[in-house]
């Protein structure tokens, strides 16, 4: 990235002048939660946030950041996990918070579909399919202060992907500002269009270095009428795929959360996170969250999916269940899995891992991906939990018991590369859900097609040629 001078204070007046008074923010104190990242991994600065109100101020504001040059850094909820929406440390970036676009525009329950804008919470989106009996599916630990926005920025995951897919499957049209300025209105509740290149999906998960969303057309879905949530200890990873594949027959595909957590990530939680208890009165290796949704009628989901897991059980897969049996036990359950990062993050200094690869290859991956951290670091605990219904797996590493942060954070180069490298060879990804930010774009040139990496930047030339959007991210 070349360096840019940092904006004139004629270029930051009128762009206070496009907002309004109650549209930036200029002191140090305002600015300063903007400046970091969520796991407090870079540090920026920058000279002005600006909180735009309406597509329009968006467009108004890129326009003039194009024509002046300067760099615009897009923030949306700040949960990136790769320093995604950081400005650089030079000051020469400003930001743009979509938080004050929240509005649920309209919700056509009929269509099964709603329009949202960016900066709407996830939570606020879910509320708003729910008040007209429907589901907006997308569900993240962060779903409290995550936007629509960075959801679509990012192509976010989540623990329902393996019954209702990523973000990119969960939308339909999109309204975007494009760098110099231009709106392009993509707003279809269309499910079928086939009018030629697919501009939409160039956006999501291009993280902000194409053009701002502002606005999407969510697709809305029927609403279980029964949910079955369980706890089940398994013996090992392998089982855990033959499971699923069972349950995913039985229930016709209805599986929507399938969750690995080894006893390690339990202990972390049950000691550092209040208010979790252990489901069972014995350890065991290794566990997995359940969740399976009925139809819109209760056509015996609970008699079928028992049945299914005691004959899982009688043949070895499971060595134990806990069904949750009020929406009480149902959230102390999912407080297990959600509390995993704060229980592990808690234990010191961790080397963290978003990998994918098919899932039946994922027992191998776990026993050769930990082999190949302990080589360079014996003492690390192995922290491998997650979406295994999508074959991706949060393949952290804590720092071990004994010892410093300092000199186990000093090993992340070397244990990145050798997780990465087996990743490669697995033909998986080595950032499956967290995107690349500025974190994985060195991991990026290394790993990604070099044929995919070029055309990624022909799209980025020719979209944003002066480089304006999201600076020092991604590419
Ligand atoms: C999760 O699945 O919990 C997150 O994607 C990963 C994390 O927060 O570490
Ligand atoms: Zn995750």
């Amino acid at each position: 990235m070349n360096a840019r001078p940092t904006p004139s204070a004629e270029a930051l007046d009128r762009l206070r002048a496009i907002v309004g008074p109650q549209g930036f923010l200029d002191q140090a104190g305002d600015v300063e939660p903007f400046l970091t990242d969520h796991r407090k991994l870079y540090r920026g600065a920058t000279p002005l946030v600006l909180r735009p109100d309406s597509t329009d101020q968006v467009a108004a504001i890129l326009r003039l950041c194009n024509e002046s040059g300067i760099g615009v850094v897009p923030v949306g909820g700040n949960t990136s996990y790769c320093g995604g929406a950081t400005p650089s440390a030079d000051g020469s970036q400003i930001v743009i918070s979509l938080s004050r676009m929240r509005r649920v525009r309209a919700v056509d329950p009929l269509n099964y579909t709603m329009v949202v804008e960016a900066g709407c919470v996830l939570a606020q989106a879910q509320a708003a399919a729910s008040e007209v009996g429907r589901l907006f599916p997308l569900s993240l630990g962060s779903e409290g202060s995550c936007q629509i926005g960075g959801n679509l920025s990012t192509n976010a995951g989540g623990t329902a992907v393996l019954r209702y897919g990523m973000m990119r499957d969960l939308v339909l049209g999109l309204e975007v500002v494009l760098p110099d300025g231009r709106i392009l209105d993509s707003l279809s509740s269309l499910r079928k269009d086939n009018t030629g290149y697919d501009l939409r999906d160039l956006f999501i998960g291009a993280e902000g270095t194409l053009g701002i969303i502002t606005a999407a057309v969510c697709k809305l879905f029927s609403r279980p009428a029964s949910i079955l949530t369980a706890i089940l200890a398994i013996p090992e990873p392998a089982a855990a795929v033959k499971l699923l594949s069972r349950l995913r027959v039985a229930s016709c595909d209805c599986v929507s959360t399938f969750e690995l957590m080894p006893r390690l990530a339990l202990d972390m939680v049950l000691k550092n996170i209040s208010d979790t208890t252990d489901p069972f009165d014995t350890r065991y290796n290794w566990y997995v969250l359940l969740e399976i949704g009925s139809g819109g009628y209760d056509t015996g989901l609970h008699e079928s999916i028992e049945a299914e897991l005691s004959k899982a059980m009688d043949e070895g897969l499971i060595a134990n269940a806990a069904l949750a049996s009020s929406d009480a036990q149902r959230e102390k359950f999912w407080r297990l899995r959600e509390s995993i990062p704060e229980g592990q993050r808690r234990e010191g200094a961790s080397i963290k891992h978003d990998i994918s690869v098919s899932s039946s290859e994922l027992p191998r991956f776990i026993v050769e991906g930990s082999d190949a951290i302990q080589q360079i670091a014996p003492e690390a605990r192995i922290v491998a939990y997650g979406h295994l219904g999508d074959g991706n797996l949060h393949f952290n590493a804590s720092q071990p018991t004994q010892g410093d942060a300092a000199s186990f954070e000093a090993l992340a180069p070397r244990i990145n590369r050798a997780v990465h490298d087996l990743v490669a060879r697995y033909g998986g990804s080595f950032s499956a859900e967290h995107g690349i930010g500025q974190l994985k774009r060195g991991e990026l040139q290394r790993y990604k097609n070099p044929v995919a990496l070029s055309v990624m930047k022909s799209i980025k030339h020719a979209l944003d040629p002066k480089g304006i959007m999201n600076p020092g991210k991604v590419l």
